[in-house]
């Protein structure tokens, strides 16, 4: 099923034109890789899912329906759970209450209001426990664990309070190989649970270990989008490579 599709989507600020023409697709239990250098487009185009930037052209549906999201919340209303790099975390508070932090809302006022903290303990144990994540500790201030820790801990998360789309912006990206590893496992393990999800990344090598769809941004434009059975591991870096100074001398020449 498709959770979520960008047809011919453009986005300008201002006078920046930081997106054109670019199209994606996310469905059920897929893993869709959205690859690029630094100012491709990349966190734009996740804006636009996320609920942070309207598109100015082409259409949002999802799940079949053309829409517009206005606004985080509603994105997240809707399904669509968003871990950013910088991940919104309070360092000093325990994993637990990082857990539960903003989502008290979606819970409605009744249940959780008789939730007690042993009892979200042991719900965060649980749904770190089911994504395969042993932590030892709940009790740790999140701030102790590693980076890649806490992508995991968002990423179980995203499924635990249900969502159907998960969208995760260079969440390898200051890893070592050990760690991105871990987290790309969990990454597959979300998409196991049946989300779709959509990873961003500057790295073809952890694109293609887990991806099922990869849409390649250069300058705002799209340049590949191919399903896993349409390109290789060597295609897909070169082409990530192909941003070379001849292509940005003939960008340069053809422009405006
Ligand atoms: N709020 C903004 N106002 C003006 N221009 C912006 C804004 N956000 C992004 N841009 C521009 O849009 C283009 C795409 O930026 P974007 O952040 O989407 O790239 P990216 O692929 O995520 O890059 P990176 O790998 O560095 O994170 C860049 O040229 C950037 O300067
Ligand atoms: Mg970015």
């Amino acid at each position: 099923m498709t959770l979520v599709e960008l047809t011919d989507v453009s986005k300008h600020y201002g006078s920046v034109r930081a997106l054109e023409g670019v199209s994606l697709e996310v469905r059920a239990g897929e893993i869709t890789c959205v690859l690029g250098d630094n100012g491709a487009g990349k966190s734009t185009l996740i804006k636009m899912i996320a609920g942070l930037h309207r598109h100015d052209g082409g259409t949002l549906r999802i799940e079949g329906e053309e829409t517009t999201l206005s606004s985080p919340r509603e994105a997240l209303d809707r399904g669509i759970a968003t871990v950013y790099q910088d991940l919104a975390v309070v360092p000093l508070m325990p994993v637990w209450r990082n857990f539960f932090l903003g989502s008290e809302p979606r819970r409605g006022a009744g249940p959780f209001k008789r939730l007690d903290t042993d009892l979200m303990r042991r719900t965060t144990r649980e749904a770190l426990l089911r994504m395969g994540i042993d932590l030892r500790d709940v009790d740790q201030p999140i701030g102790t664990l590693s980076g890649g820790e806490r992508q995991c801990v968002a990423i179980a998360r995203a499924v635990h309070f249900g969502a159907k789309v998960l969208v995760l912006d260079e969440p390898t990206a200051a890893l070592g190989v050990k760690q991105s590893g871990v987290v790309l496992k969990y990454v597959a393990a979300a998409r196991d649970e049946g989300l779709g999800v959509v990873l961003i990344t500057h790295n073809p090598h952890h694109a293609y270990l887990v991806g099922d769809r990869f849409v390649l941004l250069r300058r705002g434009t799209m340049v590949g989008n191919h399903t896993r059975d349409e390109i290789t591991l060597d295609d897909l870096t070169q082409q990530m490579a192909g941003g070379s100074d001849l292509d940005a001398l003939r960008h340069e020449l053809h422009r405006g």
